[in-house]
């Protein structure tokens, strides 16, 4: 179901079609020629202009996340949680309108939705304390823990310099000289690697957050958005199937459920930890491989996200959405966590070479409240604000702060220059959680069906980047990894029977790992 070409009017009632400058085209079907067989003529400038414009319809797809989809909707506060926050949009009651967009990470803009790759999940909500993005995925962790290796994994993903093509010898050669990556990889290779639909997953800030409520107290916070279209996957030959018959499969499904009134909406609950706790946790909060176990941290219920309302035009409202870790409001804050400290800066600085300097003003990102800024002029500037004084301190009635409302979200930070990703705490290792996931997630077919995609990607994969895989398996799940050598070997064995859970003593089975089963 999209746009209906033939709604009237049409033929004499339609609009007159104009030319950029808005006046009567002379024609939309030929272009000026010196006699019907002859050259064509500059000075035909609706000709040139509808030439021009094109050559310059894309503007440069996003370096990472290019293919996706987006809709509009309403987020409402159920609960009471003023206790821990003093954001606007988080006191009882509120309605807040909001932007959603879910993407795929490795694919260009026209790839197929339904490949084993994690989904983006970004939310603008237009506060009345202005725009606060949070720019998760359908996964709570992620496969680097500093930012200073975000661009080396994402060319992983993406293609080689030589022959433009896919390859995962260069994703098994990272993943497996980056051990903190495996938590992040067993979420991917298992059964949540493909999201049957964009309605049918999870959404995750997946950073830790700061709350900060009215008396300045401070909380530090996860974002967990639950699907109440339930969670549904596809298998690898459906999903591989639907990529060949309907690449923009998750897309449609989206826009077709909107248009049809069938509204998907996701339920916000949040992890809270007193602020003092962080200090001592025995997993370090702030590492982006880590989930807080649920035991340790229980869900609160806080509102409701409903996607209600589709684009009316893709390029302007999802194309040139820009959302940016670096939008926040009063009583929300950064952490710690290396990762998101380094989005911080670089989504506004792709925005600045994406779109332009002024990506602020376009429609879909503009505030829904005054914006009193300082910044001045730059390309395709269209909004200002009269009179206004350009510099500060000023006498001539410029714009003042008030109180600094983000004064209260910091923390305390003190120690030498290093280079080094957090210190390590008792429960801090690269494997415990992903062995929690393999033998307490998932039940024996699932294992299976783990050990079959990893073996299903080794087929073009250098042989001492291989057993380097089977090791790094070995290393979350002893018979998983054995699992996935055995069937390695002979790609033709199917697998037999469920994978054993491990019991080899030196498997690191954290006992004390709760995990998400929801
Ligand atoms: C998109 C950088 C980590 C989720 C992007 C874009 C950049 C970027 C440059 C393109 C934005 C655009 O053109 O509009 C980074 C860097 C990271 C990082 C430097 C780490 C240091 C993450 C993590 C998550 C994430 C950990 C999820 C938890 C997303 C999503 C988008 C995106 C959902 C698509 C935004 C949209 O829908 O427009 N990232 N990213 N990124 N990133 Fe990241």
């Amino acid at each position: 179901m999209t746009t209906d070409f033939q709604a009237p009017p049409t033929g004499p009632d339609a609009k007159v079609s104009t030319t950029d400058t808005g006046a009567p085209a002379p024609s939309d079907q030929f272009s000026l020629s010196v006699g019907a067989d002859g050259p064509l003529l500059l000075h035909d400038f609706h000709f040139v202009n509808q030439m021009a414009h094109f050559d310059r319809e894309r503007v440069p797809e996003r370096v990472v996340h290019a293919k996706g989809g987006g809709a509009f909707g309403v987020f409402e506060t159920t609960a009471d949680v003023s206790h821990l926050t003093k954001a606007a949009m988080f006191q009882p009651g509120v309605k807040t309108e909001m932007l959603a967009r879910f993407s795929t990470v490795a694919g260009e803009i026209g790839s197929a939705d339904t490949v084993r790759d994690p989904r983006g999940f970004s939310l603008k909500f237009y506060t009345s304390e202005g725009n606060w993005d949070l720019v998760g995925n359908n996964t709570p962790i992620f496969f680097v823990r500093d930012p200073m290796k975000f661009p080396h994994f994402i060319r992983t993903q993406k293609r080689q310099p030589d022959s433009g093509l896919q390859d995962w010898n260069m994703r098994w050669d990272f993943w497996t000289l980056s051990p903190e990556s495996a938590h992040q990889v067993t979420y991917l290779m298992g059964d949540r690697g493909i999201p049957r639909t964009w309605r049918h997953m999870q959404g995750y800030g997946s950073h830790t957050y700061l709350w900060v409520n009215a008396e300045g107290v401070r909380s530090w916070v996860k974002f967990n958005f639950h699907s109440d279209q339930g969670v549904e996957n596809l298998s690898n030959e459906e999903g591989a199937q639907t990529a060949a018959t309907d690449p923009d499969a998750h897309r449609r499904d989206l826009f077709d459920s909107i248009a049809a009134g069938d509204f998907p909406s996701w339920t916000l609950k949040v992890q809270v930890m007193p602020y003092e706790d962080a200090k001592t946790y025995r997993i370090n909060p702030f590492d982006l491989t880590k989930v807080w176990p649920r035991g340790d941290y229980p869900e609160i219920e806080v509102g409701r996200m409903t996607l209600n309302r589709n684009p009316e035009n893709h390029f302007a409202q999802i194309e040139q959405a820009a959302f940016e870790p670096s939008a926040l409001v009063p009583g929300i804050g950064f952490s710690p966590d290396k990762m998101l400290l380094g989005r911080v800066f670089s989504y506004a600085d792709t925005h600045r070479h994406r779109i332009g300097a002024n990506y602020h003003q376009l429609p879909v990102n503009r505030p829904k409240v005054e914006v009193n800024t300082y910044e001045f002029d730059g390309p395709m500037r269209v909004d200002f604000n009269p009179g206004q004084p350009t510099y500060y301190p000023n006498t001539v009635g410029g714009p003042e702060v008030k109180d600094d409302l983000f004064a209260d979200t910091g923390w305390e930070a003190d120690g030498a220059f290093v280079r080094q990703a957090y210190t390590l705490r008792e429960d801090d290792d690269d494997f415990s959680q992903a062995n929690a996931m393999v033998n307490q997630v998932f039940d024996a077919d699932q294992r299976n069906r783990l050990a079959e995609t990893v073996a299903s990607t080794l087929g073009t994969v250098r042989p001492d980047i291989k057993e380097r895989v089977f090791d790094y398996w070995r290393s979350i799940d002893k018979a998983v990894g054995d699992h996935i050598a055995e069937l390695a070997a002979d790609p033709s064995v199917e697998a037999h029977g469920p994978a054993p859970a491990s019991d080899d003593p030196d498997t690191p089975v954290n006992k004390q790992v709760e995990v998400d089963k929801t």
